[in-house]
């Protein structure tokens, strides 16, 4: 699955920029205007609510929201019950780590094509040591305020959104890793890209774009840019956050980082303020990590760049590569009132299975199409029904294209379009059929 602005896939845009970039144009030019209404400005005093609650949570329960502790749970059935009253389908997600139990939150909005799903993710937990309200209070708090803008809005997005909020990534991506090895190979490619946010209100804060992906990166730059913030590459730690899990499995991935342990330098210091010398965290995993260890304009700027990720990202609908097309020519006569007939198309040469939108062009002559019931039959025989018959429809002729979800099936073999006519007088002939893989 390639995730794609209108009418252009990633691999589209990753050459683009690629030649633009080397011919030294600006990589802007390389994106096509989104058609997307304009993302809401998401308001830094609700996402400093949430940090608000993360405090108490962590106070009320011995002081942080770690792994197998109760201030975990706590966190988590806070996020839910703010999803669940703004409309999301919400699910806990149970594993078990160290001795201990943990839990994943997923979010979907419900709509858009969920063939193109557009993830966004944060993990909840924080360490031990600390109530971990920059690390990671602050990208689950602004995930789950974009979230709840998405509801503001009642966005009908063309491609489907989720949200993640994880367990146990400070024990190695534990949760995350947990979410992606439970689904499906076909699960796995329905998500066409996945945000991660962790750490984004850093006191000393840096403007951390994670480079993995091209559109996604340059969709976060893009906002960046438009406020006339820079940013720079995120290099503290590729692999460290819950995105790693993800992109492990192919999944394009992008982020947004505000610095951690690492020392911020004076040429940083020059284009973003703050402290030279100092690192953009110097509470990171402490006990310091309270609300005091926010910086409102970081929280801020990175949450709005997330609402414009989503608003950019999840519309417009997709365009498929050009796929390959395999084709039968030969007429097939079909017996009035008789046994089915079958043509056949031979696909060689792929890997794995065949597609969830596999496109099946039908090109029949008939002097009566309501006598036709069509079927797509998969190598291994099984069916899937493109047309009915039906008494009333007498126009000529089914010059139409299917579209069937044949990700259950081998995409090499023998693969049959069936037509049998089942009522009296009218004739026609299969002229060609052809698979567009
Ligand atoms: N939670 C991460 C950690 O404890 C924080 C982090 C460090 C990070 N480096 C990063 C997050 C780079 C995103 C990108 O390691
Ligand atoms: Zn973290
Ligand atoms: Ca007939």
């Amino acid at each position: 699955m390639k995730l794609s602005v209108p009418g252009r896939t990633l691999a589209t845009a990753t050459l683009a920029l690629a030649g633009l970039l080397a011919a030294g144009a600006p990589a802007q030019a390389a994106q096509s205007a989104p058609s997307a209404a304009a993302a809401p400005d998401i308001p830094v005093a609700n996402v400093k609510a949430h940090l608000d609650q993360f405090q108490s949570i962590a106070s009320a329960n011995g002081g942080n929201r770690a792994h197998g502790r109760s201030g975990y749970r706590a966190s988590l059935d806070y996020v839910k019950a703010k999803l669940d009253a703004a409309g999301y389908t919400t699910t806990i997600q149970q594993f078990s780590y160290g001795g201990s139990t943990g839990y994943n939150l997923i979010a979907d909005w419900p709509g858009g094509d969920t063939a193109q799903t557009l993830m966004t993710g944060a993990h909840l937990d924080s360490v031990s040591s600390g109530a971990g309200i920059n690390d990671n209070g602050s990208g689950s708090a602004a995930v789950l305020e974009a979230a709840l803008a998405v509801s503001r809005a009642q966005l009908q997005p063309d491609k489907h959104l989720r949200f993640g909020w994880w367990g146990a990534e400070e024990l190695g991506l534990v949760g995350s890793r947990y979410y992606v090895s439970s689904l499906s190979s076909t699960e796995r490619s329905r998500i066409a890209g996945y945000l991660n946010l962790d750490m984004v209100g850093s006191p000393n804060a840096g403007y951390f774009v994670y480079d993995d992906d091209t559109l996604l990166e340059q969709t976060f730059k893009d906002y960046f840019a438009g406020i006339g913030v820079p940013t720079e590459i995120e290099t503290e730690g590729d692999g460290r956050s819950d995105h790693a899990s993800f992109k492990n499995v192919g999944i394009p991935v992008g982020g947004l980082f505000t610095g951690a342990g690492r020392t911020k330098t004076s040429a940083q210091a020059q284009k973003w303020g703050g402290t030279a010398g100092q690192s953009f965290d110097r509470c990171y995993h402490s006990s310091c990590d309270t609300t005091a260890n926010i910086n409102d304009t970081a929280l801020d700027r990175n949450s709005d760049a997330l609402a414009h990720a989503l608003w950019t990202l999840s519309s417009g609908t997709t365009v498929p590569p050009d796929g390959d097309v395999y084709e039968n020519t030969a007429d097939v006569s079909i017996p009035d009132y008789g046994p089915a007939v079958t043509s056949t198309v031979n696909v060689s040469g792929r890997s794995g299975n065949a597609p969830s939108a596999l496109k099946v062009g039908v090109d029949i002559k008939h002097t009566y199409r309501g006598d036709l019931v069509i079927d797509l039959v998969a190598p291994d025989g099984s069916t899937y029904r493109l047309k009915n018959s039906s008494g009333g429809d007498s126009a000529d002729n089914v010059i139409a294209t299917y579209t069937v979800d044949a990700s259950s099936e081998a995409a090499n073999g023998a693969w049959k379009l069936r037509v049998q006519d089942v009522a009296r007088w009218d004739t026609g002939y299969i002229d060609s059929w052809k698979l567009t893989f």
